[in-house]
């Protein structure tokens, strides 16, 4: 094989030194900067996880202030974006025009994209967490055909975003403060997850110095795929399908069938090889917010829980070591939610962008930084001459 080690997928390869993320997978840990990621779900917030993703240490009263007035200062969209939304097809996926506008930031925001000025990243920084939230309901609201609903930077982040997805000019909607809290629960589970797939394609792009903008469009474009966060709403999608208890048994022969491209969706991960930690406090979750909702007879919820029950004593499961993951439960929350489906990966991609941020700010305050350039091994045809046409 020459001089190149050779691993599909990169199961082995490390390809930077972080300080944002660790992950056990033995274990089934996960720290941001140290902290458990259920002491964080549990205690802190979201934005108060974003500054700790981003700056290393859990902020002082003062400074987290300081932080969420300057995120709120940048929710509106420059408004000529409106047109931009204007040019999509309302059939599109929501994923398809998230990924469209998170780009043509980049096209709006020129002050904010000098990579080597350290101001930039930071206003760069903000504007991301700042607008993504307002970027994904909208593509929502385009979808079902209702106007726009401009930020309301008086609600806290979680709610804000509800509120931009939910309410209509003709009626009063005040959030309920259990989905304000769900919501928000979510993000945290969400925000960083080390050198995943889409984190891993931030990184890659961003190495060659891109506008940071068009950096974080190509981390939602990697999001997307079934395999990584687009898991969220095919798991929901298989549950539905799966309807009833007693269709399960079908459903996780057809997970084992080498023959059938069928997977359990939600189920098994790269590192983990134990419970997912973010899938444990999903699973609490949903058994809360649908108990307070008083919807918790809910058909998908009682499906996942025994597929989950079958599939954690089959033998199939146990030996390959493939545990229910963070997308498991998600679904069954955001659906009661008054999500559909389609706008499960937004809603990842929205939580995701503060760690895609603060990894791609660690890559480019990183000294050793280097363009990433993998090379190959090379199986095709050997050096051979150009045959004219009439000649092949
Ligand atoms: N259902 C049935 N079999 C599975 C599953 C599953 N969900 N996941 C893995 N396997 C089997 C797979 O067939 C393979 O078997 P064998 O060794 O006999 O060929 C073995 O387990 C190892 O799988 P792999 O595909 O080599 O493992 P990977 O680390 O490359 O893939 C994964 C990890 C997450 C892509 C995979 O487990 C999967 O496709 N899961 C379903 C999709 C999903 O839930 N994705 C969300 C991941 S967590 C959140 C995120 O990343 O966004």
């Amino acid at each position: 094989t020459g001089r190149f080690t050779y691993d599909p997928g990169f199961t082995s390869t490390a390809a930077c030194f972080s300080d944002i993320t660790f992950i056990d997978g033995d274990k089934g840990e996960l720290l941001y900067r140290g902290y458990p990621i259920d002491q964080l779900a549990k205690q802190s917030h979201f934005l108060e996880v974003c500054y700790l993703l981003l700056y290393g240490e859990l902020p002082t009263a003062q400074q987290l202030e300081d932080f969420e007035n300057r995120v709120t200062s940048h929710t509106m969209l420059h408004e000529q974006m409106v047109n931009f939304y204007r040019g999509f097809r309302r059939d599109a996926h929501p994923m398809a025009v998230v990924c469209g506008v998170v780009g043509a930031m980049s096209a709006f925001y020129h002050d904010s994209t000098d990579i080597n000025d350290a101001w930039q990243r930071e206003v760069a920084t903000v504007r991301l967490i700042a607008k993504v939230p307002t970027i994904c309901a909208w593509a929502y609201k385009y979808a079902i055909g209702q106007p726009f609903v401009y930020p309301r930077n008086d609600l806290d982040y979680a709610s804000n975003f509800l509120h931009m997805c939910f309410a209509v000019p003709c009626e009063d909607y005040v959030v309920d403060p259990i989905l304000s809290r769900a919501m928000d629960r979510i993000f945290t589970l969400h925000a960083d997850h080390e050198q995943n797939a889409s984190t891993s394609t931030v990184r890659l792009a961003g190495s060659s110095h891109a506008n940071p903008f068009a950096c974080i469009a190509a981390g939602v474009a990697c999001l997307w795929g079934p395999a990584h966060g687009g898991a969220n709403q095919a798991c929901l999608e298989m549950l539905r399908e799966i309807g009833t208890p007693d269709r399960i048994p079908e459903f996780i022969a057809r997970a084992k069938d080498k023959n059938d491209p069928f997977r359990l969706m939600g189920f098994g991960h790269r590192v983990y090889k134990n419970f997912d930690p973010r899938a444990k406090v999903m699973k609490e979750s949903a058994d809360e917010v649908l108990g307070l909702l008083g919807v918790e007879d809910n058909p998908a919820l009682q499906v996942a829980k025994e597929l989950e029950k079958i599939a954690l004593e089959d033998e199939y499961f146990i030996s390959k070591k493939l545990y229910p993951n963070v997308d498991f439960y998600s679904g069954i929350i955001l659906d009661a939610m008054g999500f559909p489906t389609s706008m499960f990966t937004p809603i990842f991609a929205l939580a995701r962008t503060v760690g895609w941020i603060a990894q791609w700010k660690e890559m480019i305050e990183d000294p050793v930084q280097k363009i990433g350039r993998p090379r190959q091994l090379y199986t095709g045809a050997t050096a051979r001459d150009y045959v004219e046409v009439e000649g092949r």
